[in-house]
């Protein structure tokens, strides 16, 4: 394995085009050499084709978000709130036939190159799009962990969870190394619409060479991805949310 390998790892782009690609220019920048992706790459934004060509063309391993899932198949919506209702249908309207089954072909979680695990909502069962918001949810996940680190989003809050000797603790999402006989649950924020009050994209960068994990905040076109919601004719409280980081 190249000692020199910086993985940029996203979640929960949610079809929001102008906030993909800051991240990307930044990871760019930073050097990044590979590519992951934690899942909702559709959903609550209106660019999902360009999203989902975007994340495609970068050969990023991918696992199946909600979003995603619903999106891309058509199953009952019973368990989304109104407002995600309205997103998933608009978005199986517009999903190109060849990114819908994409989508479908995703799964729900994987072992990349290195010993990675990802996974969008949680080890224990991922096909229950489970929150990991707690010390105790992130035990039950951690539990079923084969691997030293994990990567995982659904909640939309950048969050590092650490377990060691049987005991799990949060680490503040910022630049930290990964220690020997530890694991790391690592939730890297969301891409296209933050949730933790702030509105910048967020996203991790990994080098696994130097053991580092580096979560990063950073500015978008913010108004522009609100005129894309608004164009498309979107609920307005998604562009609404979108300025509050909620
Ligand atoms: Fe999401």
């Amino acid at each position: 394995m190249a000692a020199d390998r910086k993985i940029a790892v996203l979640g929960d782009i949610h079809a929001n085009l102008d906030a993909l690609q800051a991240v990307l220019a930044d990871a760019k920048a930073y050097g990044a050499t590979e590519y992951l992706c934690v899942g909702d790459v559709v959903g609550y934004n209106a660019c999902p084709n360009e999203c989902c060509e975007i994340v495609r063309s970068l050969g990023a391993p991918t696992v199946c978000g909600n979003h995603d899932r619903y999106s891309a198949f058509g199953e009952s919506l019973e368990e989304f709130s109104p407002l995600a209702a309205v997103m998933v249908k608009w978005t199986r309207e517009t999903l190109s036939a060849e990114n819908a089954e994409w989508l479908r072909s995703l799964p729900f979680t994987e072992v990349v190159p290195g010993g990675i695990t990802l996974v969008h909502a949680t080890l224990d069962d991922p096909e229950a799009w489970g929150y990991v918001f707690d010390d105790l949810d992130a035990e039950t996940s951690i539990s079923y962990q084969k691997t030293q680190i994990c990567f995982h989003g659904h909640t939309h809050v950048p969050v590092a969870f650490e377990m060691h000797h049987g005991r799990v603790s949060r680490l503040a999402p910022g630049t930290f190394r990964l220690e020997a006989g530890r694991k790391y649950f690592l939730n890297t924020g969301s891409v296209g619409q933050p949730r933790d009050g702030d509105p910048r994209a967020s996203y991790c960068l990994y080098s696994p060479g130097e053991r580092r994990v580096e979560y990063r905040r950073l500015e978008y076109d913010v108004p522009a991805a609100q005129r894309r919601i608004d164009l498309a004719g979107l609920p307005p409280r998604l562009a609404d949310r979108l300025g509050e980081g909620r």
